[in-house]
């Protein structure tokens, strides 16, 4: 597997190597986006549409990736973004992206559908957490499991709230896969040719998401058109619901799912600590808009009070670049070390965190910016940027 995964020279690699260990339709649920997709491949193409213009003389034998976030250092300007289910892709992926995470110093979110507890991580993982909760119609379990991330001593709570609803995911419909998984001539095809993955699923029984065990929305959708999350959660969730949580919650509170710079102003106004820029990795409304492509509104509106973080569509360390030259402090890793870790479990994740960072600091010396501080709108080509300085890119002191 080792000598398998050094062969992964990029994200890329590791997704193809993660697609052929997995049934498809299996593989599909994690690669997949809404409907027809355009904003999955937007996120990413946004990336692509930004030109850099490095500059050149400057000494940059000594390149520095850290930084700080909420008065701690970070190894890397990442954090491992929350995905769900991943244990029907690689068992014990959950711990396995956790340890990898704290190896790189750099936190690591739990979601709320993981197939490992909130105590399992604690315990298993040592490092630096979040937990990401949904907002379930189940307020008693809500309130119990933010809890008991206090009590584990989770730094951040994470408050998604681009789903009201769940995204239509029309790969996983054409697959026939839902949880709970249901047998059908399709995927019973799939799955005979992935023999090894279909053996651990008979013998050791498919996981369970512990955070979601026992409610009654994670019985079969008869639809099927309902993500296990967007069945359970509460869409009269508001601001004032938002204050609530606020006030339960004594650590950081992330809000993750912003892009209208409407909404800036209120979601600070509650008390949070830090935005996620982000679209859900393209997997809830089809046509929203880039994260990228967003990111510079939202830096705007929220003028330097709160760090701005931002997810979707990052597969190089170029991606870590232009978002934090574009006022980002720091991005999220979605399916970058999700594919690492279907790869390849601990080793997969570490392999694409290395990937990552190494790209990063390399892009860093290209571009003549040796420090993270350094890096701002002024090393990217043609965008409508606004005038130097209107933008707030990276200063690590500034948010303790
Ligand atoms: C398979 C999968 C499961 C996800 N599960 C969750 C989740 O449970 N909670 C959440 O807030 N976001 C979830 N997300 C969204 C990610 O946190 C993140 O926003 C997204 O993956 C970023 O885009 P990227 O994958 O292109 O990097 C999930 C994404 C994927 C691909």
């Amino acid at each position: 597997m080792r000598s398998k995964l050094e062969e992964c020279y990029s994200i890329e690699r590791l997704r193809e190597a993660a697609r052929s260990r997995l049934p498809r339709g299996v593989f599909d649920f994690y690669e997949g986006g809404a409907e027809d997709e355009s904003t999955l491949n937007d996120n990413l193409q946004a990336f692509r549409r930004v030109r850099l213009l490095p500059r050149v003389l400057r000494n940059v034998a000594q390149v520095d990736v850290s930084t700080r976030l909420f008065g701690r250092s970070l190894g890397l300007p990442f954090a491992i973004a929350p995905t769900g289910a991943v244990g029907f892709g690689w068992r014990g992926g959950d711990i396995a992206l956790a340890r990898a995470a704290a190896a790189h110093d750099i936190p690591y979110t739990l979601s709320t559908s993981a197939t490992a507890s909130i105590e399992e991580i604690a315990d298993q993982a040592p490092g630096r957490h979040w937990f990401q909760a949904y907002i379930l119609q189940d307020k008693q379990r809500l309130n119990e499991l933010i809890d008991r991330a206090r009590v584990a001593g989770y730094e951040g709570l994470v408050i998604t709230v681009d789903l009201p609803v769940g995204g239509k995911r029309e790969r996983d419909l054409a697959n026939g896969l839902g949880f709970p998984m249901k047998l059908t001539p399709r995927n019973i095809g799939q799955f005979m040719r992935k023999p090894f993955w279909s053996l651990d699923m008979l013998l050791r029984r498919p996981p369970i998401m512990p955070s979601l065990q026992g409610l009654a929305a994670l019985k079969a959708d008869k639809a099927g058109m309902k993500s296990v999350a967007g069945r359970n959660y509460d869409p009269s969730f508001d601001l004032a619901a938002l204050q609530q949580l606020r006030d339960r919650w004594p650590g950081r509170l992330i809000v993750k799912g912003v892009v209208n710079p409407l909404d800036v102003d209120a979601i600070i106004g509650v008390g949070a600590d830090a935005l996620v820029v982000s679209n859900h990795g393209g997997r809830q409304l089809d046509t929203d808009i880039a994260t990228l492509d967003a990111l510079p509104g939202i830096v705007r509106a929220v003028d330097r009070r709160v760090p701005v973080l931002l997810d979707g569509g990052i597969r190089r360390g170029s991606d870590v670049f232009k978002a934090i030259a574009l006022g980002a402090s720091g991005v999220l890793t979605g399916r970058a070390t999700l594919f690492g870790v279907l790869a390849g479990g601990y080793e997969g994740v570490d392999r694409a965190l290395t990937i990552l960072a190494d790209e990063l600091r390399r892009t860093m010396q290209l571009c003549g910016t040796p420090a993270l501080s350094e890096i701002d709108h002024r090393v990217i080509a043609a965008m409508d940027c606004p005038p130097p300085g209107a933008l707030a890119s990276v200063q690590p002191d500034d948010f303790q």
